[in-house]
């Protein structure tokens, strides 16, 4: 995920402190870096594409002491590839941003402007649109504001120009930024650990806040009414502002889903339909089936997708576990649409498989969260999940972004379909929404399960796979026995192990088959088996009932339990003493086969 640090000041030098900033944000994940410093009407600037010391290595002759205005960013790339033009600061001819989020309507922007664009980013038309403001009359900050106005999407902003020197506008909606202040200085930064050290206060920015600082004032507004900052003092705790002042990134990740889903669903889930600007229709001709491939959460995913595919789009769908899929002498046909699902992008098995796909002359379709990966750059066409960097070996919002991406994959697919999937698609960021109570409550249930011998997640159609992913969750991070089954299943085997020292976990979602899966739990209550449900309807039965709300779509209740199942296994392994982040025997990334 991209990150953005400023400043305004004389008091330091200010390349120091940008780079050190942009230093403090590595966690978020980058792939190319800049920064921008405009001292008495002359721009230094530097761009390199890697790591930090690339760029560190690029502007070590440059001198910036004295004061002056600087802006710096490093970009985890979502449009374009990580090249020097597509890194920030973007420039036009006197005036210079950095942007984090993504401008959804970039393209109708672009068409507007007469302006030479360099790069392949939606963040250029910014600065190009600033200074056609500038030039049609407008003072800067009025031409800054009708820049903003104009934006759809989610933007964290930072702009400096010659047109108005020794000033920073800034702009918030959607993406984070914070601003901080000492004696005569002014500090920007998408989390607070850049400022540690510098700022005293910071002001964390609200949606629809923007202004601008200079040296007499920092003048923000929201909408048309100017609004005074709220300043605090700041952390001084960096490994905690990293994590958001969260326990641990998993933690910080499963509360980032609400937001980050956002810009999953931005520019694709429209009022009337879905558009992926990365497809076209004509991809899919000719396609008979699909077939996903994945492993572990990713699989998970594409278990769900699978259930999607076929119920909304009707195309038939199979999915496989990548590593068994590469041994099996598959038979393939040139009439499937080959999908695979990875987070990094870098995972050997899927990789494998899909090289097999391409050898076998499939189309190939990646659904993946990082952009330049080795399955991005191989695949035909991308889907990306637009997660941001995930740092937690449990995949979280990895897992609910792909969900989502499926699911407007097959409605894509679909000749029609119902508008209320477009209704609840659009609800996806309040049902991923942490509730405190209910977080609350999942950290006091939890000690009721640090024992017993073991776990059955169980669950029915795509509250199956669902169910799967439960049983990883708490795996991977409790080290405890803990099995995902399909709830209709457990007759035929599983229930011989029924027992109080069994714990069910149970999703029963209103929506879906509710009467079918109450009476598969009902089976394992009579015999003994500890039952927690999970379900917006009180279940006499259970010995513990996680209540989530009400929904009128299958999906929603989906997302609401996911989000339940990822507290749930992270509040047992905590208690449990583990580190949540860095389980044992686990990698982020696995290479290898
Ligand atoms: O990066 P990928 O999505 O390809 O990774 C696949 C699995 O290794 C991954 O999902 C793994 O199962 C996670 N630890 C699950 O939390």
């Amino acid at each position: 995920m991209c990150g953005i640090v400023g400043y305004l000041g004389g008091k330091r030098d200010i390349k120091d402190f940008l780079l050190k900033g942009l230093k403090e944000l590595e966690y978020r994940g980058y792939d190319s870096a800049g920064i921008a410093v405009l001292q008495n009407g002359e721009l230094k600037i530097c761009k390199a594409v890697g790591k930090l010391k690339n760029l560190e290595e690029k502007c070590k002759n440059v001198k910036t002491e004295g004061f002056g205005a600087g802006i710096g960013h490093t970009r985890w790339a979502t449009h374009g590839k990580p090249t020097e033009l597509n890194a920030h600061p973007h420039l036009g001819e006197f005036s210079y941003v950095v942007h984090n989020g993504i401008i959804e309507n970039f393209k109708e922007i672009k068409e507007e402007l007469e302006a030479p664009f360099v790069s392949q980013t939606d963040t250029e038309v910014i600065v190009h649109l600033f200074e056609k403001n500038l030039q049609q009359g407008l003072k800067p900050f009025e031409a800054f504001k009708a820049t903003i106005e104009k934006l759809k999407g989610s933007y964290a902003i930072l702009l400096i120009t010659k047109a108005m020197p020794d000033t920073v506008f800034y702009a918030k909606k959607g993406s984070p930024l914070i601003i901080g202040r000492a004696e005569e200085e002014i500090f920007f930064a998408s989390s607070d650990a850049p400022l540690i050290g510098y700022a005293k206060e910071v002001h964390y920015l609200d949606d629809g806040e923007f202004g601008y600082v200079d040296k007499e004032e920092i003048s923000n507004w929201k909408e048309r009414e100017k609004k005074e900052p709220l300043f605090q003092p700041l952390t001084l705790n960096k490994e905690f502002a990293q994590k958001g002042g969260f326990r641990f990134f998993m933690e910080k990740e499963i509360y980032e889903q609400s937001d980050v889903i956002t810009q999953t669903l931005m520019g694709r889930a429209k009022d009337e339909a879905i558009e992926f600007e990365e497809l076209e229709h004509g991809f899919f001709e000719d396609i008979q089936n699909i077939k996903i491939c994945a492993c572990g959460t990713s699989y998970h995913a594409g278990l769900t997708g699978a259930y999607l595919l076929e119920r909304l789009a009707k195309i038939p769908c199979s999915v496989e576990i990548a590593s068994e899929f590469r041994y099996k002498e598959p038979l393939l046909s040139d009439k499937t649409l080959f999908i695979v699902i990875s987070q990094s992008g870098e995972t050997a098995d899927t990789l494998e498989a899909l090289k097999m796909a391409k050898e076998a002359g499939l189309k190939t379709l990646a659904v993946c969260n990082v952009d330049n990966s080795s399955i991005v750059r191989l695949a035909d066409r991308t889907i990306l999940t637009r997660a941001g960097i995930e740092k937690g070996v449990a995949s979280t919002k990895a897992f609910t972004t792909q969900v989502a991406v499926l699911w407007m994959l097959a409605l894509y697919l679909a000749e029609n379909f119902d508008k209320k999937e477009l209704e609840a698609l659009l609800h996806l960021p309040q049902a991923l929404k942490v509730d405190d109570a209910l977080h609350e409550r999942l950290k006091r249930l939890s000690k009721r399960y640090l024992h017993g011998h073991g776990f059955f997640f169980i669950g029915r159609d795509i509250f199956y796979p669902l169910a799967l992913e439960g049983a990883l969750k708490l795996k991977e991070i409790s080290y405890l026995h803990a099995e995902g089954y399909p709830a209709g299943e457990m007759k035929h085997g599983p229930i011989a192990l029924a027992d109080p020292e069994l714990f069910t976990i149970a999703l029963m979602p209103k929506t879906l088959l509710y009467d079918k899966v109450k009476s598969n739990v009902e089976e394992l209550s009579a015999r003994d088996s500890t039952i927690c449900a999970v379900s917006s309807e009180e279940f006499e039965l259970a010995d513990d009932f996680i209540k989530i709300e009400p929904q009128n779509h299958p999906m929603l209740e989906y997302f609401s339990m996911s989000v339940v199942l990822q507290l749930l296994a992270m509040e047992i392994a905590i208690r449990l003493g583990n580190d949540v982040d860095m389980p044992r025997n686990l990698a982020k990334s696995v290479t290898v086969e």
